[in-house]
Parts: C-alpha cells; sequence; structure tokens
C-alpha cells in the first residue's frame, strides 16, 4: 500500500558541508597536522580498521598517505556556482556551510577583506537559487596562530572568537538568518583533548571538560554579538546526539544510560539553553549499552563500520523536545560508496522525521550530510558521504541515484512510501 507523508509548509530541504572538508587550499590547524600524521595514519589504517567488514573495498586508499591531505579537496572554494547549481536543480531550499576563519584572519588582528568578500559571493549565489543558508562560524578549523595560542582549551578563545563572529556577521548579517556558532562541541572536544585523535592530540578528561567549557563561554559571547548586530538572526549550535539505548533493563544499564545521556547530549545544552534560538542536530546513530560496553547488533554497517539504523533518528528528535525549540537536522547521512544503503536510509530517516513531527516534536528542516564526497578528517578522502560523489582526478561531480530519489522528495516536500497492508484480521 502506498502512502504519502506531507511535511509542513515552509520545511526546509537541503544538504550540509564544511570548508575544511570542501573548499581546498587552507592553512590551519587541520592542515599542518595532515602532513605531519599522514604517514602514520596510513601506515595505522590496518589496525584501525579490521574489524571493518567493508575495509578490504578501500584498502589501496586508507593505505595510501595521499588519502589524509586534504590537499585542493573538492575545490569547493572556486567551484561553488557549480554545485549550487546541482544542489538547487536537486530540488533542495536550504544549505548548510562553514566559514573559514583562517582565510578571515590569517594572522592574528589581521582580516582578509577579500575572504570576506567570497563568502558574500557564496551567501548571493544561494539566494539567487533561492536557497536558504545555515552558516556555520567554527567547524573546527581555525588560523595557526590560534593553534599556537592553545586553541580552544585557551582561556583567550572565547575573546578571540567573539571578534571573528563580530566581524562576520557586521559584514554578512544582512544575507544571513541562521547561524550555528560551534560545530559538534563534543566531538571536537573529546576526539581533540580527550581520545587523542585529533590535533593537538591530548589525553586528558579534564583538559576536554575544560575545553568545553571554553566553548559554552564562546557560544554564548558570539550569541549576544551576533544578536546585538543582527536582532532577526537565528542563533543555536550543532549538536552531535546519540540516542542510547539499553540491551537489558537492568539497574545497572539504566545507570550507565543515564549517565552518557546526561554527559553526552544534555551537559553542553543545558548549559546553553537560554542562549539558543533552535538546536542544530546532527545525528549518526544509536548506541546500546550492556554492562558498560556497546553491543549493537549491527547487522548492516556502512563503510566506516557505523550501525545502519536510520529509525534512531526518531529517539534523538524527541529527546529534545523539552528544550522548547524549533529543530533544524543539520546533518545526518552515511558514508556509502555503493549508494545502495543511501537509498534505503534516506526515506527510513525521514519516516522517523516524520513520525517526530507527527508526534509533536517541532522539526523545520532537514539537511543531509553531505551535499558533496569529501575529506572526512582524520580518515581522509575514501568514506563517501555524498549525494553527489566527485572523482577526485578530474572533480567531475555526478550526482547519486540518492540524490535523485532526495530530489524528488524536497520538491514535492512529502515522501511516498509503501507500507505493509495490515494483516486481515482472522
Ligand atoms: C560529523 C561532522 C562532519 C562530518 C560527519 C561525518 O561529526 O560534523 O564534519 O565529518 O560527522
Amino acid at each position: 500500500m502506498k502512502q504519502t507523508l506531507k511535511f509542513p509548509d515552509g520545511f526546509l530541504w537541503g544538504a550540509a558541508t564544511s570548508s575544511h572538508q570542501v573548499e581546498g587550499g587552507n592553512h590551519n590547524n587541520w592542515s599542518e597536522w595532515e602532513l605531519q600524521n599522514a604517514e602514520r595514519l596510513a601506515h595505522e589504517s590496518e589496525a584501525a580498521f579490521k574489524h571493518n567488514p567493508h575495509w578490504k573495498n578501500f584498502q589501496s586508499e586508507t593505505t595510501s598517505p595521499t588519502n589524509y591531505i586534504s590537499g585542493i579537496a573538492c575545490d569547493h572554494y572556486h567551484r561553488y556556482e557549480e554545485d549550487f547549481d546541482l544542489a538547487q536543480s536537486l530540488g533542495h531550499n536550504a544549505h548548510r556551510f562553514s566559514i573559514e576563519w583562517s582565510r578571515i584572519e590569517p594572522e592574528e588582528g589581521v582580516f582578509n577583506e577579500q575572504a570576506i568578500e567570497h563568502y558574500r559571493r557564496v551567501l548571493l549565489a544561494l539566494k539567487a537559487r533561492n536557497i536558504t543558508p545555515f552558516v556555520t562560524l567554527w567547524h573546527w578549523t581555525h588560523p595557526i596562530w590560534l593553534e599556537a595560542k592553545g586553541g580552544f582549551k585557551s582561556k583567550q578563545f572565547p575573546f578571540y572568537f567573539q571578534r571573528y563572529t563580530q566581524k562576520i556577521v557586521e559584514a554578512l548579517g544582512d544575507e544571513v538568518v541562521f547561524w550555528i556558532t560551534i560545530n559538534e562541541p563534543g566531538v571536537v572536544a573529546t576526539h581533540a583533548y580527550w581520545k587523542g585523535f585529533w590535533p593537538p592530540q591530548e589525553k586528558s578528561f579534564f583538559a576536554c571538560v575544560s575545553a568545553l567549557r571554553i566553548l559554552i563561554e564562546a557560544h554564548r559571547q558570539a550569541y549576544a554579538t551576533i544578536k546585538k548586530i543582527s536582532p532577526h538572526a537565528k542563533v543555536g549550535i550543532a549538536t552531535h546526539q546519540v540516542a542510547f539505548q539499553i540491551a537489558r533493563p537492568t539497574l545497572y544499564n539504566k545507570f550507565l544510560q543515564r549517565i552518557a545521556h546526561s554527559f553526552w547530549n544534555r551537559w553542553f545544552l543545558n548549559c546553553i539553553a537560554r542562549y539558543q534560538d533552535f538546536i542544530g542536530l546532527n545525528f549518526y546513530g544509536r548506541n546500546i549499552i550492556d554492562n558498560g560496553f556497546y553491543k549493537n547488533p549491527n547487522e548492516q554497517q556502512t563503510d566506516l563500520g557505523w550501525e545502519f539504523s536510520p529509525e534512531s533518528l526518531y529517539q534523538a528528535l524527541v529527546e529534545l523536545k523539552p528544550y522548547n525549540k524549533p529543530i533544524y537536522i543539520t546533518e545526518n547521512g552515511l558514508a556509502d560508496a555503493s549508494d545502495e544503503l543511501r537509498q534505503q536510509f534516506i526515506p527510513l530517516a525521514l519516516t522517523a522525521v516524520h513520525q517526530a513531527i507527527s508526534d509533536g516534536t517541532d522539526v523545520r528542516g532537514y539537511l543531509y550530510w553531505s551535499l558533496l564526497d569529501n575529506f572526512e578528517w582524520d580518515k581522509g578522502f575514501w568514506p563517501r558521504f555524498g549525494l553527489i560523489t566527485i572523482d577526485y582526478q578530474t572533480q567531475k561531480r555526478t550526482p547519486r541515484e540518492s540524490a535523485y530519489q532526495y530530489a524528488k522528495i524536497c520538491r514535492e516536500n512529502a515522501l511516498e512510501i509503501t507500507s505493509d497492508p495490515e494483516p486481515t484480521p482472522r
């Protein structure tokens, strides 16, 4: 039986990117780190991915150091018009991108007006195509001079971030409603300062917590600055949420679930609750807790070995209801070079979104991650997240089949699903 799931009028549809992952030619804390770590990452890739059932398909890429150097990436810095033409042709009416701080303030206190003008052109290119921008101010990359001062663990970070924010919003605020100050504070703080995977590779829980405190302060100051310059603006963060579930209802599991949920999903959001106009939700899956370990069935896995569980988006959405703020899904997607899983993923994830809306959750937009295949941080280029695939030899863009399926949903503001007929009562 066919069923049409209608989305609310004015629902925003599109995809997301971030500067360092697509632009190319950046010189920042990450590009430096890549040069120093590419050999090591290539060398360690077998050990890192040996549990991944798909790894063999990507072995030659993951073992090559060039995979780990962002270089010209998707050359989106020069090809944004072409990329936005594609987004428009695919029915998108919203797009999330980030501004590259290291281009704007390459030296401390020295602002590059041409770089700012570049982003004005980007905004005008979106406007010309009737695409609403969501602008992220900091998607993890920043100038080298700032990293030298201690990056986002430095007490001075909120001051510098506020000054950069002010500069950008004064210059571009007339073209932007939706600002995202910080992308996934929890992910970047744990990876950079606790697990030690990402620059500057510290391994201290206390360093991680103090970095999070700095980011809370940075967000609050940036929030006030944006609202002062641009009272019409809507400001939020993009928070990475996990749907924590339990394998068995033991007291211990329930306790762990509560701790994980409070620390990962709630703490930062609670600290900025009075300083946000919407919640940006980045969602990549659930974790099933059992006695201190994760025990997900992992029946199907994406290329990165992450569990395929698009439906769990429902839980993450309804858990955000108590904040009483509009929710925009600012990232949701998967690495899938074959595109087969993606074609299942998008309708299932959107069915979950529709269900959450029907159950009273105020969801107003969906931005798939990502518009393009791109540079996936310490994993490099091999994970393919794009609606549009990129041939990195030629920079040729080709929309995948899932992109056309998603386009139909975007255009119709509705999703057609085939549901099994109710079993006939005997
Ligand atoms: C998110 C990041 C984004 C991308 C996706 C796969 O955590 O915000 O930049 O790397 O994961």
